[in-house]
């Protein structure tokens, strides 16, 4: 393999092969030489024409903990806010050296044009485009799940997963859906319909637009961000409203499992889909998700520039 772009481009096999690669990392990690040398020499860019924090921070913590050299590249204050087109920035870069290419891109399908080019021959790795995908949030939060619930197995099979808000506009959520089922878990969406997809009945999900229904039966709450800079129109009548029937809120949480955790990918809009007080609970796992990501992300790097062929090379 030699891009990630998309989830749909990994088996089951080739997903948990990045989980339990970032489990062996985390160990090391967690002793006391954080660094490896596995990338010594290696160039990787991160080239972030949106805004980003946590994806930003995340795959550069990643990149130098296995010794990359790593060039930050943001659209503001870059030739990117002059217009410069995608083809003379990947030119730039692929005269610069570089071995790999994390790229966020407003555009959905803006990293996959990269990887089809001719301008530039290193890996593409898909840090977020459009409302397209963002696979390395789905390893990191398939991560978080099986750390906290897996029975051992390496899959996540039969676990119960409810996606809860902003459906429509939400890479992390197409990104779960499809690596959540593709490694056995069982996943609800839970959204006003005005917040789905066109065509969603055609995923392998169930819909509920009733959070109270959902709620108690689930191992998993995933909380969306709002994506308030996507929205042209107005999707709900109000934040109240808003909150009162799709936030996650005290009484909420009183009615999950005892096991059942919270996720939100961050960054939250707290009040309006999470309270701050849930946010902040002791079943909240939203703070290790962020240093969960710095592991898989040291995977999804050691597996694309220095690892053993995953099972999806033999498929091409
Ligand atoms: C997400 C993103 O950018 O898609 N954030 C992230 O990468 N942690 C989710 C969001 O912005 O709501």
């Amino acid at each position: 393999m030699r891009h990630l772009l998309s989830i749909s481009d990994l088996s089951a096999h080739d997903a948990i092969v990045i989980l339990d690669t970032a489990a062996e990392l985390e160990r090391v990690s967690d002793g006391q030489v954080k660094k490896l040398p596995t990338l010594r020499g290696r160039t990787i860019v991160n080239l972030f024409a949106e805004d980003s924090t946590r994806t930003r921070i995340s795959f550069e913590a990643a990149a130098k903990r296995l010794s990359a050299d790593v060039i930050n590249f943001s659209a503001k204050g870059s030739s990117i806010s002059k217009g410069e087109s995608l083809k003379d920035t990947a030119m730039t870069l692929q005269a610069m050296g570089a071995d790999a290419v994390v790229i966020r891109h407003s555009a959905s399908g803006a990293p996959q044009r990269l990887a089809d080019s001719q301008w530039m021959t290193g890996s593409v790795i898909n840090a977020g485009d459009g409302t397209h995908e963002h696979p390395s949030q789905a390893l990191l939060d398939a991560f978080t799940i099986r750390k906290h619930l897996g029975k051992g197995g390496s899959n996540l099979a039969g676990i119960k997963v409810a996606i809860v808000g902003d459906v429509l506009h939400s890479r992390v959520a197409r990104s779960n859906v499809l690596l959540l089922t593709l490694l056995g878990a069982h996943v609800t969406l839970v959204a006003p319909p005005t917040l789905l997809p066109v065509g969603v009945e055609s995923w392998p999900v169930n819909i509920s637009y009733n959070f109270d229904d959902v709620v108690a039966g689930v191992d998993v709450v995933m909380m969306l961000r709002v994506q308030q800079e996507r929205m042209s129109d107005l999707f709900f009548p109000n934040a109240r409203e808003y909150s009162r029937y799709f936030g996650l809120n005290l009484q909420r949480l009183a009615k999950m499992q005892p096991h059942a955790i919270i996720m939100h990918p961050g960054p939250m809009n707290r009040g309006l889909e999470i309270a701050a007080e849930v946010a902040d609970s002791a079943r909240s796992v939203i703070v290790e998700q962020v240093a969960n990501g710095v592991s898989v992300r040291m995977a999804i790097l050691y597996v694309l520039l220095a690892g053993a062929p995953l099972e999806s090379e033999s498929k091409l």
